[in-house]
């Protein structure tokens, strides 16, 4: 984990740098991110599928920060896109990776679809008739080829939050399997469009590596059909997926987990010939790089309750609220006794869901303490918003030794810029 006391009286630093020194220059709410942290899980994905061609596609919707992306588009990664502006993301950062980028979401533009088939994009994974019948209209219009692959909805449970897991008929992504192969007959005769793969994606922060076998069987199993049918799939996208552990408790060995993930999606696809597989990993790449840093402004007592009031709030992180999710919140210098609290940690938003975590045993705080809230570089900054026109906080890269803004602070001005009383 790259946030850690370095010693038993040291404050908590990332790396070398020390947080104190980074709340001071930048104030809080912060966003801290290890580089080298991200380059070593995107290490370890890239080892765990070695001697196998492959192709990690990061979902930008972790966290889209453009020195983030840059960072990976360096190691070689492609990317997973949602909209037209995560695409322009990339293409602002590195415009080289274009042909890298696979195109996903249930709700695709004409214009998102222009700017993709425009740009060259890899592959668009499809998400339902309709949409693969306004691709091909689009495409026809630019005269671009789409290589095209149908997100296929497997049926297979992963074990997860039910806002995040995907893979069930009864949820909006993707289509039928029992029905694709259908509709990629449809999509070869359509002379602008080439069915080039098969993807699939089950879901989020899933811990074990089962679903993701039995998903890509199922996936395989159609590659095999669809190739007898006479169509080139060369692309089987395997989604995303791959969860991390957020209690401190519980033993967490990432490299083992990216072990036995690749082992079961390569188990699938290990009689394929000639198959490129797609992995989109998000979270398991930076969630475990990052921290909110925030200040404590007060600490109350309503009745038997102790709250801790921070400055960050829902609006920065929402992951607590929005899924019941745990983040360890550590103070950022060590705890002098043994001595603890239990309280509720919140931020200054008015909603009871402003939370970021309850009734936790703590070391006691008092105004003006720095708290880090760890393995938030994913899903934290990308889902921030203005709420309570709160700015949203500044990001800091560490790399080695060195710290530097990769976004500034939000201000009331930045806020204020598009609206006309
Ligand atoms: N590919 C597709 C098509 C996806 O929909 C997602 C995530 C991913 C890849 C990346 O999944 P990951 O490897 O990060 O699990 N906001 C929620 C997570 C939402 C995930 C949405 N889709 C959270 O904070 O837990």
């Amino acid at each position: 984990r790259p946030f850690e006391y370095p010693g038993s009286k040291a404050p908590l630093s990332c790396g070398p740098v020390s947080l104190a020194s980074l709340a001071k220059k930048h104030g809080t709410p912060l966003y801290v991110y290890s580089a080298d942290a991200i380059r070593y899980r995107f290490g370890l994905f890239q080892q765990a599928f070695a001697g196998q061609r492959h192709l990690i596609c990061y979902a930008v919707k972790a966290n889209s920060s453009l020195a983030i992306l840059k960072l990976l588009a360096a190691e070689g990664a492609g990317f997973d896109i949602v909209s037209g502006g995560e695409l322009e993301r990339v293409l602002a950062v590195a415009p080289e990776a274009a042909g890298r980028v696979v195109f996903s979401g249930v709700g695709k533009t004409a214009p998102e679809l222009d700017l993709a088939l425009r740009s060259g994009i890899l592959l668009f994974n499809v998400e339902s008739e309709g949409e693969l019948e306004l691709l091909a209209e689009r495409a026809a219009k630019l005269r671009k080829r789409a290589r095209i692959a149908l997100r296929v909805n497997p049926d297979v449970f992963a074990e997860t939050h039910p806002y995040i897991s995907t893979g069930l008929r009864e949820h909006k992504f993707g289509i039928d399997i029992r029905r694709a192969r259908a509709v990629y007959r449809r999509a070869a005769q359509d002379k602008w469009l080439e069915p080039a793969g098969i993807s699939v994606h089950i879901g989020s922060q899933i811990r074990t590596a089962d679903p993701f076998g039995a998903a890509a069987d199922r996936v395989a199993k159609l590659v095999r059909d669809l190739r007898k049918d006479g169509l080139p799939i060369q692309y089987l996208d395997a989604g995303g997926g791959l969860g991390i552990e957020y209690h401190a408790a519980q033993p967490f060995h990432p490299e083992e987990k990216v072990q036995q993930y690749a082992a079961a999606v390569r188990a699938a696809v290990s009689e394929l010939s000639d198959i490129t597989l797609l992995l989109e990993p998000g979270r398991f790449l930076v969630a475990q790089a990052g921290a909110l840093l925030a200040r404590v402004l007060y600490v109350k007592k309503n009745g038997e309750k102790t709250f801790v009031i921070t400055d960050a709030g829902m609006n920065d992180l929402i992951r607590p609220t929005l899924y019941q999710a745990h983040h360890e919140i550590l103070p950022v210098e060590p705890p002098s006794s043994r001595r603890t609290i239990t309280a509720d940690v919140v931020g200054p938003v008015c909603e009871s869901g402003d939370f970021f975590a309850r009734d936790r045993v703590l070391a006691p705080l008092k105004p003006g303490d720095l708290v880090a809230i760890l393995d938030a570089g994913a899903y934290g900054m990308s889902l921030a918003s203005n709420y309570n026109t709160r700015g949203r906080a500044a990001e800091v890269l560490v790399e080695g030794k060195r710290a530097r803004l990769i976004r500034r602070r939000e201000t009331l001005a930045d806020m204020l810029s598009t609206e006309t009383p």
